[in-house]
């Protein structure tokens, strides 16, 4: 495949102890794409996102970013090139201001103060909400308010590669909507995108690559535009699709 930017390459992983979560995982998101990563819960999603951002470490396999083996980068190093990451938890800090919380997602860079103004005003323009609230603590916002903010602090270090990891869980349908959209516009602007969600109608309809996750293995992988001719993921997913409810 060509033009991959961030690649799981037959990983393993453990937490701590010897239970290996995520067993030969192999996941390419392409360059300016949305890569989907469904699959039942404990599936290894959030793990494999989560080995992407190098929280975790892998014990086979290889994780490569532009080419390059990053193993052994230290986290910060990769935020700086590039990759932002959107939690699963909420993660915002209550007790600070909305803006204090976008300044703090620019940490890894807080030498780089006019990149950092400039990032921001950006996320101000994009979510015209936060900068109406942008004193408020952001402990006052609502849960859709805080993922938007949880979503804008990804972008004050304007990532080239960003992944989401169930981003409209328990959020109102109204921001839920917008969120999806939203998604589609950061990639729209050539960013690549890796989204892991339970939303399996939705994920389908918006990524590029569609991978299924089980019992932490690859199950099945597909172009989203070919996966009609793919019986075995269509099956997989129509059969989700018709127990879940969006
Ligand atoms: N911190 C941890 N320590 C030990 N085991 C963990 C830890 N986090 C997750 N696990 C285990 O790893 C497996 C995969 O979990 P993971 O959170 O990656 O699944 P998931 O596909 O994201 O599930 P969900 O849809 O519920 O978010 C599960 O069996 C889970 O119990
Ligand atoms: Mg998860």
């Amino acid at each position: 495949m060509e033009n991959i930017v961030l690649e799981l390459d037959k990983v393993s992983v453990s937490y701590a102890g010897d239970i290996t979560i995520l067993k030969d995982v192999s996941i390419a998101a392409q360059k300016g794409k949305i890569t989907g990563i469904i699959g039942p819960n404990g599936a290894g999603k959030s793990t494999a996102l989560k080995t992407m951002y190098r929280v975790l470490d892998i014990s086979q396999g290889d994780i490569r970013y532009e080419g390059q083996s990053i193993r052994r980068l230290e986290q910060t190093e990769l935020i700086r090139r590039g990759i932002a990451y959107v939690p699963q938890s909420r993660s915002v800090f209550g007790e600070l201001s909305v803006r204090d919380n976008l300044v703090l997602g620019a940490w890894c860079i807080r030498n780089e103060k006019a990149r950092i103004a400039r990032a921001i005003e950006n996320v101000y323009e994009l979510f015209p909400m936060l900068a109406e609230k942008r004193d408020a603590f952001a402990g006052t916002l609502s849960g859709g308010q805080q993922r938007f903010l949880e979503i804008a602090r990804s972008l004050v270090t304007d990532p080239k590669v960003i992944l989401f990891d169930e981003p409209s869980a328990m959020i109102a349908p109204k921001y839920s909507k917008e969120i999806y959209a939203f998604i589609q516009k950061i990639r729209d602007e050539g960013r690549t995108v890796v989204l892991v969600d339970q939303n399996v109608r939705q994920c389908a309809n918006i990524s590029d690559h569609l991978y299924v996750l089980e019992l932490g293995r690859n199950k099945i992988d597909s172009p989203t535009n070919t996966m009609n001719g793919n019986a075995e993921m269509a099956e997989l997913i129509s059969g989700w699709i018709a127990h879940k409810v969006d």
